[in-house]
Protein backbone atom coordinates (compact mmCIF):
# COMPACT_ATOMS: atom_id res chain seq x y z
CA UNK A 1 0.00 0.00 0.00
CA UNK A 2 1.35 3.41 -0.81
CA UNK A 3 -0.47 6.71 0.33
CA UNK A 4 -1.31 7.80 -2.71
CA UNK A 5 -3.48 4.75 -3.64
CA UNK A 6 -5.23 5.35 0.08
CA UNK A 7 -5.73 9.15 -1.41
CA UNK A 8 -7.20 7.85 -4.61
CA UNK A 9 -9.68 5.68 -2.89
CA UNK A 10 -11.06 8.42 -0.33
CA UNK A 11 -10.88 11.34 -3.44
CA UNK A 12 -13.17 8.87 -5.19
CA UNK A 13 -15.72 8.44 -2.13
CA UNK A 14 -15.47 11.96 -1.64
CA UNK A 15 -17.07 12.44 -5.32
CA UNK A 16 -19.39 9.89 -4.88
CA UNK A 17 -23.44 10.89 -4.11
CA UNK A 18 -23.02 9.98 -0.11
CA UNK A 19 -19.06 10.36 0.43
CA UNK A 20 -20.00 9.41 4.41
CA UNK A 21 -21.42 6.36 3.50
CA UNK A 22 -18.45 5.74 0.67
CA UNK A 23 -15.94 6.92 2.52
CA UNK A 24 -17.08 4.26 5.78
CA UNK A 25 -17.55 1.43 2.98
CA UNK A 26 -13.44 2.19 2.27
CA UNK A 27 -12.70 1.97 5.34
CA UNK A 28 -14.22 -1.51 5.91
CA UNK A 29 -12.40 -2.93 3.28
CA UNK A 30 -9.50 -1.98 4.71
CA UNK A 31 -9.95 -3.27 8.07
CA UNK A 32 -7.57 -6.54 6.38
CA UNK A 33 -4.70 -4.37 5.22
CA UNK A 34 -4.31 -2.24 8.75
CA UNK A 35 -0.76 -3.48 8.77
CA UNK A 36 0.12 -2.22 5.59
CA UNK A 37 -1.53 0.96 5.98
CA UNK A 38 0.00 1.64 8.82
CA UNK A 39 3.56 1.08 7.27
CA UNK A 40 2.53 3.54 4.26
CA UNK A 41 1.73 5.99 6.95
CA UNK A 42 4.94 5.86 9.11
CA UNK A 43 6.18 9.81 7.58
CA UNK A 44 3.11 11.07 9.19
CA UNK A 45 3.89 12.10 12.98
CA UNK A 46 0.25 12.33 14.27
CA UNK A 47 0.63 14.15 16.70
CA UNK A 48 1.21 17.96 17.52
CA UNK A 49 -1.52 19.14 16.07
CA UNK A 50 -3.73 18.59 12.65
CA UNK A 51 -0.90 20.30 10.50
CA UNK A 52 1.44 17.36 11.97
CA UNK A 53 -2.06 15.24 10.96
CA UNK A 54 -3.26 15.63 8.08
CA UNK A 55 -1.66 13.85 4.54
CA UNK A 56 -3.95 15.11 2.39
CA UNK A 57 -6.67 17.59 2.16
CA UNK A 58 -9.23 18.93 -0.28
CA UNK A 59 -12.94 20.81 0.02
CA UNK A 60 -14.46 18.11 -0.03
CA UNK A 61 -12.08 15.67 2.12
CA UNK A 62 -9.40 15.39 4.61
CA UNK A 63 -7.70 12.61 5.40
CA UNK A 64 -5.34 12.22 8.59
CA UNK A 65 -3.23 10.01 10.59
CA UNK A 66 -3.82 10.49 14.29
CA UNK A 67 -2.15 9.57 17.05
CA UNK A 68 -3.09 9.74 20.64
CA UNK A 69 -0.43 9.20 23.39
CA UNK A 70 -1.18 7.39 26.77
CA UNK A 71 -2.64 9.76 29.04
CA UNK A 72 -3.95 11.99 26.60
CA UNK A 73 -7.10 12.73 26.17
CA UNK A 74 -9.41 16.02 23.65
CA UNK A 75 -11.58 18.50 24.95
CA UNK A 76 -15.16 17.64 23.44
CA UNK A 77 -14.79 19.30 20.50
CA UNK A 78 -16.78 19.18 16.15
CA UNK A 79 -15.22 18.90 13.07
CA UNK A 80 -17.29 20.58 11.31
CA UNK A 81 -18.54 17.83 8.84
CA UNK A 82 -19.05 14.07 9.38
CA UNK A 83 -15.97 12.19 10.13
CA UNK A 84 -14.88 8.46 10.50
CA UNK A 85 -12.17 6.99 12.09
CA UNK A 86 -10.55 3.46 11.39
CA UNK A 87 -8.04 2.38 14.41
CA UNK A 88 -5.04 0.66 13.93
CA UNK A 89 -3.80 0.19 17.13
CA UNK A 90 -4.02 0.77 20.96
CA UNK A 91 -7.34 1.35 22.87
CA UNK A 92 -9.28 4.22 22.41
CA UNK A 93 -12.18 5.52 24.12
CA UNK A 94 -15.02 8.34 22.57
CA UNK A 95 -17.44 9.99 24.74
CA UNK A 96 -20.09 11.58 22.25
CA UNK A 97 -22.34 14.35 22.98
CA UNK A 98 -25.14 16.34 21.29
CA UNK A 99 -25.06 19.62 21.39
CA UNK A 100 -28.39 22.18 22.06
CA UNK A 101 -27.42 25.72 21.12
CA UNK A 102 -24.03 25.00 22.60
CA UNK A 103 -24.91 23.13 25.65
CA UNK A 104 -23.38 19.58 25.98
CA UNK A 105 -25.48 16.49 26.97
CA UNK A 106 -24.02 12.94 26.99
CA UNK A 107 -24.86 10.98 24.67
CA UNK A 108 -23.07 7.30 24.78
CA UNK A 109 -19.51 6.14 24.82
CA UNK A 110 -17.76 3.39 22.42
CA UNK A 111 -14.05 2.29 22.70
CA UNK A 112 -11.93 1.13 19.70
CA UNK A 113 -9.74 -1.39 19.32
CA UNK A 114 -7.68 -2.21 16.36
CA UNK A 115 -10.12 -2.62 13.06
CA UNK A 116 -12.68 -0.66 15.07
CA UNK A 117 -14.54 1.89 12.58
CA UNK A 118 -16.51 5.18 14.18
CA UNK A 119 -18.53 7.35 12.22
CA UNK A 120 -19.80 10.51 13.55
CA UNK A 121 -22.53 13.02 12.22
CA UNK A 122 -21.93 16.53 11.54
CA UNK A 123 -23.35 17.94 14.83
CA UNK A 124 -21.33 15.05 17.06
CA UNK A 125 -19.28 16.31 19.78
CA UNK A 126 -16.66 13.90 21.25
CA UNK A 127 -13.81 13.39 23.50
CA UNK A 128 -11.13 11.03 22.30
CA UNK A 129 -8.75 9.52 25.30
CA UNK A 130 -5.67 7.01 24.93
CA UNK A 131 -6.59 4.19 27.30
CA UNK A 132 -3.64 1.86 28.61
CA UNK A 133 0.13 2.45 28.05
CA UNK A 134 0.22 2.48 24.30
CA UNK A 135 -0.87 4.94 21.72
CA UNK A 136 -4.03 5.04 20.21
CA UNK A 137 -3.30 5.56 16.33
CA UNK A 138 -6.01 5.14 13.67
CA UNK A 139 -7.13 6.81 10.50
CA UNK A 140 -9.44 9.75 10.66
CA UNK A 141 -11.49 11.00 7.68
CA UNK A 142 -13.34 14.21 7.78
CA UNK A 143 -16.08 15.27 4.70
CA UNK A 144 -13.86 18.56 4.08
CA UNK A 145 -10.93 20.70 4.65
CA UNK A 146 -10.53 20.08 8.25
CA UNK A 147 -7.70 23.08 8.52
CA UNK A 148 -10.11 25.66 7.20
CA UNK A 149 -14.05 23.60 8.28
CA UNK A 150 -15.39 26.56 11.42
CA UNK A 151 -15.43 24.10 13.98
CA UNK A 152 -16.10 24.51 18.34
CA UNK A 153 -14.35 23.06 21.17
CA UNK A 154 -15.88 23.21 24.75
CA UNK A 155 -13.56 24.07 27.79
CA UNK A 156 -13.15 20.77 29.68
CA UNK A 157 -14.30 22.09 33.29
CA UNK A 158 -16.76 25.34 32.34
CA UNK A 159 -18.02 23.12 29.25
CA UNK A 160 -18.23 27.15 27.58
CA UNK A 161 -18.25 26.87 23.98
CA UNK A 162 -15.96 28.21 21.54
CA UNK A 163 -14.62 28.36 18.22
CA UNK A 164 -12.01 25.99 17.13
CA UNK A 165 -8.99 27.38 17.79
CA UNK A 166 -5.25 25.53 18.28
CA UNK A 167 -3.24 28.17 20.29
CA UNK A 168 -6.54 27.75 22.78
CA UNK A 169 -6.24 24.01 22.07
CA UNK A 170 -3.28 22.75 23.38
CA UNK A 171 -4.17 24.55 26.85
CA UNK A 172 -7.83 22.79 26.53
CA UNK A 173 -5.95 19.66 26.14
CA UNK A 174 -3.94 20.05 28.61
CA UNK A 175 -6.79 20.89 31.02
CA UNK A 176 -8.72 17.70 29.82
CA UNK A 177 -5.99 15.44 29.90
CA UNK A 178 -5.49 15.67 33.72
CA UNK A 179 -9.78 15.49 34.67
CA UNK A 180 -9.86 12.04 35.87
CA UNK A 181 -13.00 11.21 33.35
CA UNK A 182 -14.36 13.10 30.67
CA UNK A 183 -16.93 15.36 30.66
CA UNK A 184 -20.38 14.49 32.26
CA UNK A 185 -19.14 11.31 31.90
FE1 LIG B 1 -12.19 14.49 16.90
Amino acid sequence: MQVHELVARFAKASNSSNPMKAAREELESLRGDIDAIDEALRFVAGTGGNARQVFYRSPSISLLKVCFPAGRRTPPHDHGTWATILLFSGEEKNTLYRSEDGKLRKASEVTLTRGSILPMMADTVHVAECLGNVPAIGLHVYGGDILELPRRMWHPETLEAHALDLTLYESFAQAASKAASAPLA
